[in-house]
C-alpha cells in the first residue's frame, strides 16, 4: 500500500473553494481548484506529508518508465532564507549569470524587475521547498509531470504549493548541487514551495483552449 491509498483520512482542503469550475467533482476538483499559493502560515509541513507528496510525484508517467527524477527537500528556516537571498541576488546579477540566461523562463527582463522589488521573497515565505532534479538531460519533461502530481496531491490534503521557476538558476549552481548531494549533470527541473496556505487564493483565469485541428 502506498501513502496515497490512505486518503480516507485526509482533511478537507480549505483553500480556493468554488474555483473556476464549480461542478467539478471528485478527483477533477484538484485540477480546477489548485492555485499557485504565495502566502503561507508559519506552520511546518510534517515529514509524513512531504513523503506523501514525493510518493505522489513518483507515480507520474515517464518515458519508457525511466523515472528520471530526484528530490531535494529543504525545510531548515536558515537554509531557506539563505537560498531565497542567494537566488534573488543571482537573478539580479549584472551581467546576467549564465544560469539566469539559460533558465528558459519567458520575459526574463520583467521577472528580474519584479525580483528587484523591496517585498520580493523568492519562496513566498513557504516553510518547505521540494526541488525536483532530472537525473538525465532529457528527463525534464517527465519531472514536470511529477511536479503536477505533487501539486495536485498537496491540494487534496490542504497544502498549498507554488512552482518557483525563478529559483532554477540557483539550484543549477554547482556549489548548491554539491550541498544538496545532487550530481552536477542533473538539471534542476522545478523547485516547488510547499506550505499551509494563509488565506484563500482567488481563481485565476484561462484563455479558451486553442484547438487548431480536430480531424
Ligand atoms: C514552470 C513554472 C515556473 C513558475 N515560476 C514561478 C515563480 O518563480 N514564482 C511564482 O510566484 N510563481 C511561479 N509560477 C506560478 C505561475 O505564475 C502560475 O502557475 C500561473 O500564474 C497560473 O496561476 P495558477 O497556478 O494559480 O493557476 C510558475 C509556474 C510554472 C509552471
Amino acid at each position: 500500500m502506498t501513502t496515497a491509498d490512505t486518503d480516507a483520512t485526509f482533511p478537507q482542503p480549505r483553500h480556493s473553494p468554488g474555483a473556476s469550475v464549480p461542478n467539478a467533482t471528485g478527483d477533477m476538483k484538484a485540477i480546477y481548484q489548485r492555485r499557485a499559493v504565495r502566502a503561507y502560515e508559519d506552520r511546518p509541513v510534517s515529514r509524513g506529508d512531504v513523503e506523501l507528496l514525493v510518493d505522489a510525484a513518483i507515480h507520474a508517467p515517464s518515458a519508457v518508465n525511466c523515472q528520471p527524477w530526484a528530490f531535494a527537500v529543504v525545510q531548515e528556516r536558515g537554509v531557506l532564507a539563505r537560498y531565497a537571498a542567494d537566488g534573488r541576488k543571482l537573478l539580479l546579477s549584472e551581467p546576467p549569470a549564465i544560469e539566469v540566461a539559460e533558465s528558459g523562463l519567458p520575459d526574463m527582463d520583467r521577472l528580474r524587475q519584479m525580483a528587484s522589488g523591496p517585498d520580493f521573497e523568492l519562496f513566498h515565505g513557504a516553510p518547505a521547498l521540494i526541488v525536483i532534479y532530472a537525473t538525465s538531460i532529457d528527463g525534464v519533461p517527465d519531472c514536470f509531470l511529477a511536479a503536477e502530481n505533487l501539486m495536485l496531491a498537496a491540494w487534496t490534503i490542504g497544502l498549498g504549493t507554488c512552482p518557483i521557476g525563478l529559483a532554477r538558476p540557483l539550484f543549477n549552481r554547482a556549489e548548491v548541487k554539491e550541498e544538496l548531494n545532487v550530481s552536477r549533470e542533473w538539471p534542476c527541473a522545478l523547485p516547488i514551495a510547499v506550505g499551509w496556505p494563509d488565506g484563500e487564493v482567488p481563481p485565476t483565469s484561462r484563455r479558451p483552449a486553442l484547438i487548431v485541428a480536430w480531424k
